[in-house]
């Protein structure tokens, strides 16, 4: 049986910023001992009998798979909620869907994403009056469950010691919805803090919310690494070990989805294809959080090939999902 550290009963996962890099990097070692565990097939009953509730204000494979598996592979239950079929689609208020919920299991994981200033509200809220831990699943800000598999895989590849890798986060095209700049906010939080020289490349139109490169510079500075925003992709790809490219909407066409495809269409030739790779490192690393738009964000033959880890990082959602389960409930 593992042994999992008692100190995080009970805290809430909104942001990683919210958490130590020690309290961090304690998720990615329990992660380590889970994913060995559960590639020997040792069981791992460190949830029995417990339940947490996902309550998805949007659509998910991942996500929802890795804690619905995670937990039941940790000897719990894990209950799905489509909120659109919950009394919240008819207005039942954060505090009281949160102090039930409480009454009924032992933690709450929220994706609430799509609208820009609205999610991690929601989730804050319920945070102050649950009195179980809450996980966020992807809000408007941050993605937290996804950059800690993402972190933890950089440093399968990359050692522990990751202080002057350059980073590439970047936008990619797609004439898919306007997605959530939840991953590349959260990359620019969390990459800065752990030694990583980030460059963010977005065209003009898809800035970040100012507040969080505010906190992604803040952190640079802290850790004495470089942190630069350009609208170019291959200044940004050029001699990387990581890129990281990714579609996301237009914070000021939210809400007119169809100017947001319009405005998109500009910028097809953001795509990574084998040209830009080959002005990485030899030994970079293709990264994606997934889904990706194949053909429109990425060619086949890079998603496909040597450089790409995109799998291995969508496996550690599942071990990640349950460390934290495993620690905070
Ligand atoms: N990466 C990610 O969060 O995937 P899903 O949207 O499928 O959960």
């Amino acid at each position: 049986m593992l042994n999992i550290p008692t100190h995080l009963k009970g805290r809430d996962y909104i942001r990683t910023q919210d958490w130590s890099k020690e309290d961090l990097l304690t998720v990615i070692n329990v992660a380590e001992e889970l994913k060995y565990a559960f590639k020997h097939n040792e069981p791992t009953p460190i949830l029995n009998n417990k339940t947490i509730f996902l309550m998805f204000f949007d659509k998910s494979t991942r996500t929802r798979n890795a804690f619905e598996a995670g937990m039941t592979q940790l000897g719990g239950h894990a209950h799905y909620i489509d909120v659109s079929t919950s009394q919240i689609s008819h207005g039942e208020s954060a505090k009281d869907t949160g102090i039930i919920l409480s009454r009924y299991g032992h933690g709450i994981a929220i994706r609430h994403d799509l609208v820009p200033y609205e999610g991690e509200n929601y989730m804050r809220d319920m945070a102050f009056w649950a009195d179980k831990p809450i996980i966020n699943l992807q809000s408007d800000i941050d993605h937290p469950t996804q950059t800690i598999a993402d972190l933890m895989t950089i440093m399968e590849r990359f050692g522990s010691n990751l202080r002057g890798l350059k980073v590439a986060v970047s936008w990619a095209y797609t004439r898919s919805y306007a997605k959530p700049l939840s991953v590349p906010q959260g990359l620019i939080m969390l990459l800065t803090r752990f030694g990583m020289d980030v460059v963010l490349a977005r065209p003009p139109e898809y800035k970040l919310m100012p507040e969080i490169v505010e906190i992604g510079k803040k952190n640079a500075e802290r850790e004495g690494v470089r942190f630069e925003i350009v609208d170019d992709m291959e200044y940004a790809f050029e001699s990387a070990d990581i890129v990281y490219p990714k579609s996301w909407g237009a914070l000021h066409l939210f809400n007119n989805p169809e100017e947001s495809l319009k405005l998109a269409k500009k910028y097809k030739d953001w795509i990574v294809d084998s040209k830009k790779m080959e002005i990485t490192k030899p030994h970079s690393i293709y990264m994606h959080c997934l889904p990706a738009a194949r053909g429109e964000e990425v060619t086949d033959d890079v998603i496909d090939g040597p450089h790409s880890v995109v799998f291995d990082e969508a496996e550690n959602r599942l071990h990640t999902a349950k460390a934290l389960m495993s620690l905070l409930m």
